[in-house]
């Protein structure tokens, strides 16, 4: 595949939603979703009104519903995705809604906290990145935190984690360029889908023009980090070579 014949990876085809619930997302879960919690500082006992947009098949969103007393709102503009996170991953504290423009059905500031994981890498142009960030801007309260969890962009150059490889080895991309990610599935079978790639200064930009403030804090998190956050068995049972020394995600957290 070049990247000029290339096309990004949609999840509207339920064939590709259904196929990303296969991938193995192992690293994710060691170096990304478990460090949510603390970035959006989500504690038990507060009834967080949380925004998780691009929610694809809920996994995450009901692993977030049941740590945490947050009530959540799950968004995504596969009604694919919606299908599958209704049907595998309900729980009474999460609303799923098939959205393909914005969230007009929230009102402003009715949010405590949002998060998008993986969301923008599948988006294609940096204005609707800046669109979608403003609408979450809108529906956050004043002093409410939004977290998006990114493939780090330091490593988009074939660096071999656990269950994917983004980017060509020796190649350099440009914010928006398309780039191949190889991931695998948990059947160890692999496919090479294709992402944007996205800088770290496109979501700052981003973050600031729609109107968060304050602190914009960044996680990088590598193996050792992980030690009392993620699920024990997932931390010592695979070697986690590169993810001892590379971060292979980021959590950007900004403030409303
Ligand atoms: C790579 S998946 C990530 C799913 C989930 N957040 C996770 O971490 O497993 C990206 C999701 O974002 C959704 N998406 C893409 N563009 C969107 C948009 N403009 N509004 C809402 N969801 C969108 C896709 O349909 C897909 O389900």
């Amino acid at each position: 595949m070049t990247a000029e014949t290339a096309e990004i990876i949609s999840y509207q085809a339920p064939d590709t939603a259904d196929d990303y619930r296969r991938w193995d997302d192992s690293a994710s879960w060691l170096l990304g979703y478990s460090f949510l919690p603390l970035a959006l500082g989500l504690t038990e006992g507060r009834a967080t009104r949380l925004l998780d947009l691009g929610c694809g098949p809920g996994d995450v969103t009901r692993w977030l519903a049941e740590r945490s007393d947050a009530v959540i709102t799950a968004v995504d503009s596969s009604a694919a995705m919606i299908d599958f996170a209704r049907a595998d991953a309900p729980h009474p504290r999460i609303d799923y809604r098939h959205s393909e423009d914005g969230l007009p059905f929230l009102a402003d500031g009715s949010m405590d906290a949002a998060m998008a994981c993986f969301l923008f890498t599948c988006v294609d142009d940096e204005s609707t990145i800046r669109d979608l960030i403003t609408e979450v801007a809108r529906v956050v309260r004043p002093g409410g935190r939004f977290t998006i969890l990114v493939p780090n962009p330091d490593h988009a150059s074939g660096a071999e984690f656990e269950g994917f490889r983004r980017g060509d080895a020796g190649a350099a991309y440009r914010a928006g360029e398309l780039m191949p990610v190889h991931v695998q599935r948990t059947d160890g079978t692999w496919t090479t889908i294709t992402n944007r790639y996205w800088t770290r200064e496109t979501y700052r930009t981003a973050l600031t023009k729609a109107g968060f403030e304050g602190p914009v804090r960044e996680l990088a998190p590598v193996h050792a980090d992980a030690v009392d956050l993620a699920d024990p068995e997932l931390f010592a049972g695979r070697a986690w070579i590169k993810e001892r020394t590379a971060a292979p995600f980021l959590l950007i957290t900004a403030v409303k």
